[in-house]
């Protein structure tokens, strides 16, 4: 019997009892406990509960679920035997107040043995030790005696607190000539009473209705109806991994088995969770999926295969399950893309981690990588642990855990360190007036500027001399400090002797501007120096600037109106821009922004620079900026009749200057925010 024969047979059976059919609800779930939908019951949790009204006193359905994190945890077993998946199917009937113990244990019997015909004598049954009443019922409606175990075994939670309850689990005999155990006895079905509520504090209190929840998975019930021990002979996944081999060009063996189980396994869980709205991250829910997709990519690796995969698979994911889940091909172009995305960068990180990982290897003694060169390719390469020693795993190798958590203790306190001397050092000096920075607009090099306050190695020092890596307050300068996106200029300090320092960049702490570098003589609080700004940076990164802003109406123009700003990022000849968008722009409309880019710089326009009160600004119709401040005077930058912008940064005076522009990529960061990257001037034709 197929899955999708299996999926009807079970929920015609239900409806035919009484219950309504429902779908399933989705992977994310409405309960901030949980990672994921870990079980059937988790949409039911309030219902359960007695906190939320039953919609139905009987329901039924097919629950896609993901054990991937957190209590519910199977990530690491997957591919290494036949049971084990962090994706499945929940087959699940559920009584909300109506038949409680006898009800089920009698449907569950009749189900499995007149309905699907398996043999009585291969079934065996558990209850909880304190559970007489379902140990009676078992030997009235089966003659079965159940075996009694312990709340390890035989009490259910979804999670730490919530509903709970003992359970009576079904399972079949493959029979003796199954040597393991587990794979001999397998669990095919649990139905859990739910009759108590547990609190923080491990308290039961009763629930106000007595109700069951049940959960059969579905791969397993496909195994024994298939005549199979191993999950990954049934039928979805033969052809799951039938298409793997398609795309990795590698037939199956059983020596690189495990692998294709990875793949398969993973696909469904990175397929259906992206499907449902997660997005691989760096935290909670979306790094538990970045997690699983790389993991997927590195059995790719290990089967020889390069590049892209799982986007490659999607498509046969749809086939085998797409009818039971439409959401499947709806969302089939988000998710491919999505993938596609994860695949490109883990490719790279992959790639550059192996190169430090082959030479040091070999080195290793006793099995353990030492924990600096973990450390070293998480902090070099972007390389997390886990992914570290999901690689050593396969050569029976650990990493020295104790060590890289050192050596991550011991970074965190060097950035902790040196933020506090850019940022709570500086805030800390309250006496130090504001800098004078009006004349960063019109950089004149005959300013003379007094020496406030010097910082050296995270404190305020009268005097520093050369070598020595400073951040220098004025009482007024020239340089623009980092603001608004707009990366701070770079020049030098420089004194009737020559020049005292090179200023790598100008940042801002709240209303002061401070010149980071390098001492190329002494310098002393009170001294008078020039401040001298890069004026090719300068140039660069001011027509990147008014780039930025022909590119936010261009955008406007070719995709539409409503396109927002939500960050940018200007550096010398360098756009990054992020912006509200729900999809991939194509070729063609990246072809479109940048030409219309190009037929406003190739028209010469001017570009005026005015202050004005925030209420003209508004009446002229300027754009404001994401996230800015204003005072009561504002800067307003507009470009010919193209754009009209709130915007403290520096600008050019005419459109041309900017030369050129080109669009390099354009991709997802997030859900609905796209960020696209222009390169201008001279390089980028
Ligand atoms: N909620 C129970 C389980 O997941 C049925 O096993």
């Amino acid at each position: 019997m197929k899955y999708n024969d299996i999926r009807k047979v079970f929920l015609d059976y239900f409806e035919s009892h009484g219950h309504k059919i429902v779908p399933s609800a989705s992977l994310i779930p409405n309960d901030p406990t949980l990672m994921f939908t870990v079980a059937g019951m988790v949409p039911w949790k309030g219902i359960l509960q007695g906190t939320e009204p039953a919609f139905a006193p009987r329901v039924a359905d097919v629950q896609k679920c993901l054990r991937a994190g957190g209590k519910h945890n199977d990530l690491d077993e997957v591919g290494f035997d036949g049971r084990h998946h962090t994706f499945f199917e929940m087959l699940g009937n559920w009584s909300f107040g109506d038949y409680f113990k006898s009800g089920a244990i009698e449907m569950s019997w009749d189900l499995l043995t007149n309905v699907l015909k398996l043999n009585p004598a291969r079934l065996r049954v558990t209850t909880h030790v304190s559970d007489d009443e379902s140990t009676e019922i078992w030997r009235r409606v089966a003659g079965k005696e159940a075996i009694r175990m312990g709340d390890k075994d035989n009490w259910w939670s979804a999670g730490d607190t919530g509903p709970c309850g003992p359970c009576t689990e079904i399972f079949y005999d493959f029979g003796d000539s199954i040597e393991n155990e587990d794979d001999r006895w397998v669990e095919i079905w649990n139905n859990v009473f739910m009759q108590y509520d547990r609190d923080a504090n491990g308290n039961l209190t009763p629930l106000p209705k007595q109700n069951v929840d049940t959960g059969a998975g579905l791969e397993r019930w496909a195994a024994l109806l298939q005549g199979q021990v191993d999950n990954y002979n049934t039928d979805l996944f033969v052809n799951l991994i039938h298409a793997a081999e398609d795309v990795t060009g590698v037939k199956q063996t059983t020596e690189n088995m495990p692998s294709f189980k990875v793949i398969v396994d993973h696909l469904r869980a990175v397929g259906f969770a992206i499907a449902d709205g997660v997005i691989p991250s760096n935290t909670d829910r979306g790094y538990v999926i970045r997690r699983i997709l790389r993991r997927a990519m590195r059995h790719g690796q290990i089967l020889g295969h390069r590049g892209a995969l799982l986007s490659k698979l999607y498509p046969a994911l749809i086939t085998e399950m797409g009818d039971a889940y439409p959401e499947l091909a709806r969302e089939e172009s988000r998710v491919v893309e999505i993938i596609q995305n994860e695949e490109n960068s883990f490719a790279d990180l992959l790639q550059n981690g192996m190169k430090l990982l082959d030479v040091e290897i070999p080195k290793v003694q006793n099995g353990v990588l030492p924990g600096a060169v973990a450390f070293k390719l998480f902090d070099t390469y972007g390389f997390p642990l886990d992914l570290t020693q999901m690689i050593l795993r396969d050569k029976n190798m650990d990493v020295d855990v104790a060590e890289f958590e050192r050596a991550m203790a011991e970074q965190k306190e060097r950035s902790r360190a040196n933020t506090k001397g850019t940022r709570t050092l500086w805030e800390s000096q309250s006496d130090l007036p504001a800098t004078d920075d009006h004349y960063k607009y019109a950089p004149n090099n005959d300013l003379e500027s007094r020496v406030l306050a010097i910082l050296r190695n995270g404190e305020f020092v009268q005097s520093a001399t050369t070598g020595d890596e400073v951040e220098v307050a004025l009482d007024k300068t020239n340089f623009y400090g980092t603001q608004g996106g707009q990366v701070g200029d770079s020049g030098e300090l420089v004194s009737n002797s020559g020049a005292v320092m090179s200023v790598a960049e100008a940042a801002r702490v709240d209303d002061i501007v401070i010149h980071k570098g390098t001492l190329t003589a002494n310098l002393s609080v009170g001294d008078t120096v020039k401040t001298i700004i890069n004026a090719t940076v300068r140039q660069q990164t001011a027509r990147a600037h008014t780039a930025t802003h022909l590119l936010q109406s261009a955008l406007r123009h070719v995709l539409n109106q409503d396109v927002e700003q939500r960050g940018s990022k200007v550096s010398p000849d360098s756009v990054r821009f992020d912006f509200s968008f729900g999809r991939a722009m194509t070729a063609e409309e990246k072809q479109a922004v940048e030409d219309l880019v190009n037929k406003w710089i190739n028209a010469d326009m001017p570009v005026t620079h005015e202050e004005m009160s925030i209420d003209d600004a508004k009446k002229r119709g300027a754009m404001a900026l994401f996230g800015e401040k204003y005072g009561d005077t504002v800067k307003v930058i507009t470009a010919g009749d193209v754009s009209c912008e709130l915007c403290g940064g520096t600008h050019v005076y005419h459109t041309g200057e900017i030369i050129h522009a080109h669009v390099n990529k354009e991709k997802s960061i997030s859900s609905g925010i796209r960020r696209i990257t222009m390169s201008v001037g001279a390089l980028a034709e």
